[in-house]
């Protein structure tokens, strides 16, 4: 049974199911020395805008789930002391639980080999606004006197598992962004979105062109395209690695594509685009 004390918690990071009984033993068990340089590492980037995940010395992935446990109360409160409504704060945060959950998908067990994305969120600039995430982050490489000294300041998109990507609800969110961040971000205007995603190789919208995925990565400019050989099986089957993929399914027209182009001895790309808000 999850302690009653922690339920609260769990609401508000949307964690469920097997997840709650491990999440609650690991809260129940005292904080050992990765946890206390965890934290002290997420404390030290709240309220800054960091683009890179946390690092701490000798901490294992378990110390980081306990920490982001831990630490999400005092993002509930950074939030509030800043005027953030407390649905916003649970929508970011529930990436928690769905993180949790998709890695039993992708390991079979409790873990969350994607913690270090979510300690982004912990900075307290990550915000969901209806279909989409954006993290208020300030762009390397501008450096020009009218970007201000530290860079241009940008939203980078990202795009949860969560059902259809219709093109109506990317306009919502993107609308929604815009009003968001103009209101409680007024010092950091951002005039551009970027986006980092196996959805933006230009091989995908060329062989789906109808598809939702495809519209999405048609209002980014795609500046160019890194070799990144798995992600695109690792977000369409939630498959770490290339092994035994003659296993996977061929049900829908993207894992079929996805796999198709694998055969066929090439390799899927990571584009870099950009979009005027
Ligand atoms: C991005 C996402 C929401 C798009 O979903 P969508 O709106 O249903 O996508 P589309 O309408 O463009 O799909 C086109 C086809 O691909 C299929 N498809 C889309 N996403 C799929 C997925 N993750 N796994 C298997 N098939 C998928 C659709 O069922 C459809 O198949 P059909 O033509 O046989 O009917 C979805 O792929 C997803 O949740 N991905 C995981 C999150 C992610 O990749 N984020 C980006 C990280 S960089």
């Amino acid at each position: 049974m999850t302690a009653p004390r922690h339920s609260e918690l769990f609401a508000l990071l949307d964690i469920t199911g097997e997840d709650t009984a491990q999440c609650a033993a690991l809260l129940d068990s005292p904080a050992g020395p990765g946890v206390v340089r965890a934290m002290a590492a997420l404390r030290k980037r709240l309220g800054t805008f960091p683009s890179g995940n946390a690092k701490a010395e000798d901490t294992t992935e378990l110390d980081w789930i306990e920490t982001l446990l831990r630490f999400a109360p005092e993002v509930r409160e950074f939030h509030s002391a800043h005027g953030i409504a407390p649905d916003l704060t649970a929508a970011i945060l529930a990436d928690m639980g769905l993180q949790l959950r998709i890695n039993r998908r992708v390991h079979g067990a409790f873990g969350l080999d994607t913690w270090g994305w979510l300690t982004l969120h912990m900075a307290g600039n990550m915000f969901r606004l209806g279909r989409l995430q954006y993290h208020l982050i300030r762009e390397a490489g501008a450096k020009t006197w009218d970007q201000g000294a530290g860079g241009r300041w940008t939203l980078g998109v990202h795009i949860p598992e969560d059902g259809g990507l219709s093109p109506a609800l990317v306009d919502e969110s993107l609308a929604m962004a815009k009003e968001f961040f103009a209101r409680f971000f007024p010092d950091k205007p951002v005039a551009a979105a970027t986006c980092d995603s196996w959805m933006l190789d230009p091989y995908l919208a060329a062989k789906l062109p109808e598809s939702n995925i495809a519209s999405f990565a048609r209002r980014f400019t795609v500046e160019r395209c890194t070799d990144e050989p798995t992600d695109a099986v690792y977000f369409t089957f939630r498959q770490r690695g290339l092994a035994d993929l003659d296993k996977l399914p061929r049900e829908t027209s993207l894992q079929r594509v996805v796999l198709e182009r694998i055969d066929d001895g090439g390799s899927w790309q990571v584009g870099h685009g950009r979009l005027s808000l």
